[in-house]
């Protein structure tokens, strides 16, 4: 089977025959975003997993995210295509260490962003998305210290949003922490009409610099009720296909060259296909861990941003 097309009806009867959804991640290919029932941030994709009435949920996107759908819905089987499509901030802090912070400071509440492993979120009071992390902070009393994990710049982001005393990992995306200020400026030279957009994941330098900090499904909210025509995005590439196919006459510049995380590209269509095949690779995550790690998320869930 050479053709897209093919893969495409394939990958659309296994579906129905597997009695599957397909949620994609915006930065998945764009192929995989067409043949998806549903495409969306973090956040989004963890409510469409608590909504859907679907027995298998296929998460085209990186392990946390398909973790969490797991640990929402324990009796249905969650699929990963790319077993292993992880992401590398998540990595950065251990349930050890985050023990040992606690420890250090017994006082505060812990607010882990979705962007972890299992086992940190049940360490965690609440979790939190890029799109709710500010209304996540500020669900907190107000003399409350928190310890956030593991991303230091969305940490910092919410800090300078909300004036709370945050201590803070020193974990990043090493995708987004990567874009320089330079960069940033030289894409602004030659687009001198276009707003500049970033993720918060990116450094304090750039959301400084930045017209709107947004996550992603943030992103798309602002361009398009936007009346601006041009704007410069500061996150991973693939999520370009989405703004340029939910905004078909406004442009948009790409803030570095080559900002593409490539575990999120793990994913092709006969990855896919092979999944819905075999039934592969099913999450499991241990019963004592997802109860306490349900939650974190379940509190996040609750809270409106
Ligand atoms: P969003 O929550 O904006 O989808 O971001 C997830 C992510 O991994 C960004 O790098
Ligand atoms: Fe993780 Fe960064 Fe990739 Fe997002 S872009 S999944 S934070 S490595």
């Amino acid at each position: 089977m050479q053709v897209p097309e093919q893969w495409q009806e394939h990958i659309a009867q296994l579906k129905q025959l597997k009695g599957a959804v397909i949620l994609a991640h915006y930065y998945q290919l764009p192929e995989i975003q067409e043949i998806a029932d549903y495409v969306g941030d973090s956040l989004s994709l963890a409510q469409k997993a608590t909504e859907t009435q679907a027995e298998v949920i296929v998460l085209c996107g990186v392990r946390f995210m398909a973790e969490s759908a797991k640990i929402l819905n324990p009796d249905k089987t969650v699929l990963l295509p790319a077993l292993e499509a992880g992401c590398p901030m998540a990595d950065m802090v251990s349930a050890q260490q985050l023990r040992a912070l606690k420890e250090e400071h017994p006082e505060a509440i812990v607010v882990s962003y979705v962007n972890s492993s299992a086992e940190v979120k049940a360490e965690s009071d609440l979790c939190c998305t890029s799109s709710n992390a500010v209304a996540v902070v500020r669900s907190i009393p107000p003399e409350q210290r928190i310890i956030f994990v593991p991303d230091r710049n969305l940490g910092h982001y919410v800090a300078s949003q909300t004036g709370r005393d945050m201590i803070l990992w020193p974990g990043y995306c090493p995708i987004h922490d990567r874009l320089q200020k330079a960069e940033v400026i030289a894409c602004q030279q030659e687009h001198p009409q276009a707003r500049l957009v970033v993720h918060p994941e990116c450094t304090p330098e750039i959301t400084a610099m930045a017209d709107a900090v947004c996550s992603t499904g943030g992103i798309l909210e602002y361009v398009k009720s936007s009346p601006d025509r041009q704007f410069i995005i500061g996150t991973e590439q693939g999520f370009l296909y989405t703004l340029k196919k939910n905004c078909p006459d406004k442009e948009f510049f790409i803030a570095r060259s080559g900002f593409s995380c490539p575990d999120m590209k793990l994913i092709t269509l006969p990855v896919l296909a092979e999944c819905l095949e075999k039934g592969q690779h099913s999450i499991t995550v241990p019963e004592m861990i997802r109860e306490k790690a349900a939650q974190a998320l379940q509190k996040m869930l609750a809270i409106r941003p």
